[in-house]
């Protein structure tokens, strides 16, 4: 039976930080009120010359070094983003290009905020299948280019940034235990970008209705995270870490305690990374796993949900 677990994590944050006192000079908003609705303290922000792919590399480099593996090894490759470079080619075939891997599959994957949790799913059943050994997987975003920046319900929320791991086929029964996937599309008003090719030939900016999300978001994000460990026979006592996409301290904690597991156990790094997307994961998991915060053998659950909507949960064994 082949299984697949990951073998090496990576991040990469932009330089430049933007603070919420720094966002009193531009919107009409106060650091008092970021912190105490959104548990957001700061978030990294690309330079205008920094594109998507450049922080999906850089937290592939480093995942790359943590996997101690040559980049000729990687047979697929899977961007999760909202904010690809191009409406096309791929994220994924700049990756490609820039380590000169031939001849493997390369491509994006849209689910927003719940990119690298699909990724993951669609990066195991490849493995599963037989045909793929290891999958480069990353979360990368610049959604600092999409936010509209006079809009202070929005903007205040978002960060740039990329995380990435690297999932391998092994025989150990370990890595990816359980996933579950879900989308409702007639959520479609609550969060979207109001532009696109077909529709009007613009990228668009972030629109959302945060109340519709909020409500929608603790009930789903614990319930898929419940149905993922029932597919694998775990309780949410047999988890040591809880990881979910950080968009809200109030929701982080309102899931935890939803699903009954307790805030030490869950891990938040939303108040220095704000909302990344699809990055927000793998940073996380990447920023945690690096402090030494999550260890080898721990039961870890992931959670997301975004646009679409698009949620879904999954279970590791790391
Ligand atoms: O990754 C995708 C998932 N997205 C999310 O998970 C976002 C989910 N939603 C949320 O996190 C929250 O709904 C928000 C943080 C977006 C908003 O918090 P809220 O407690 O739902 O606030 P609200 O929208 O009800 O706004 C309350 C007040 C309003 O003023 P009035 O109409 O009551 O006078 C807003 O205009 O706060 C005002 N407000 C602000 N004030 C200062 C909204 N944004 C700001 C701001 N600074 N940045």
């Amino acid at each position: 039976m082949i299984h697949s677990q990951i073998i090496g994590y990576g991040h990469y944050l932009p330089e430049k930080i933007l603070n919420n006192v720094d966002l009193k000079k531009f919107i009409d908003t106060s650091d008092e009120w970021i912190y105490t609705r959104t548990g957001i303290k700061q978030r990294h922000i690309v330079e205008s010359s920094q594109l998507t792919s450049d922080l999906a590399i850089k937290a592939a480099e480093d995942a790359l070094l943590s996997a101690k593996i040559e980049s000729s090894l990687i047979d697929c490759i899977i961007v999760a983003t909202t904010t690809p470079d191009n409406t096309f080619p791929s994220t994924a075939t700049k990756v490609q290009n820039f380590f000169k891997i031939g001849n493997i599959p390369s491509f994006d994957l849209q689910a927003v905020c719940s990119g690298f949790i699909y990724s993951l799913q669609v990066a195991d059943s490849l493995i599963k299948s037989g045909k793929f050994k290891n999958i480069l997987i990353i979360g990368a975003e610049t959604l600092s280019k999409i936010v509209d920046w006079t809009d202070r319900r929005t903007c205040v929320l978002f960060g740039d940034g990329a995380g990435s791991v690297i999932l391998s086929a092994t025989t150990e029964k370990r890595g990816v235990l359980s996933s579950k996937l879900y989308s409702d599309g007639s959520w479609h008003d609550s969060l979207y970008a109001d532009g696109g090719p077909s529709l009007n030939q613009d990228v668009g900016k972030i629109r959302m209705n945060g109340q519709d999300i909020f409500k929608q978001a603790v009930n789903k994000l614990s319930e898929s995270t419940q149905n993922a460990l029932n597919e694998c026979n775990l309780n949410i006592s047999d988890v040591n870490w809880l990881v979910p996409h950080q968009a809200n301290q109030r929701i982080i904690q309102s899931t935890a305690k939803k699903l009954g597991i307790d805030n030490n156990k869950t891990i938040s790094t939303v108040e220095y990374h704000a909302n990344t997307s699809a990055a927000s994961i793998p940073l996380a998991l990447s920023c945690s796993i690096k402090k030494g915060v999550i260890k080898k053998n721990d039961i870890v659950a992931l959670c997301a949900i975004g646009g679409g909507l698009t949620w879904g949960s999954c279970i590791l064994k790391l």
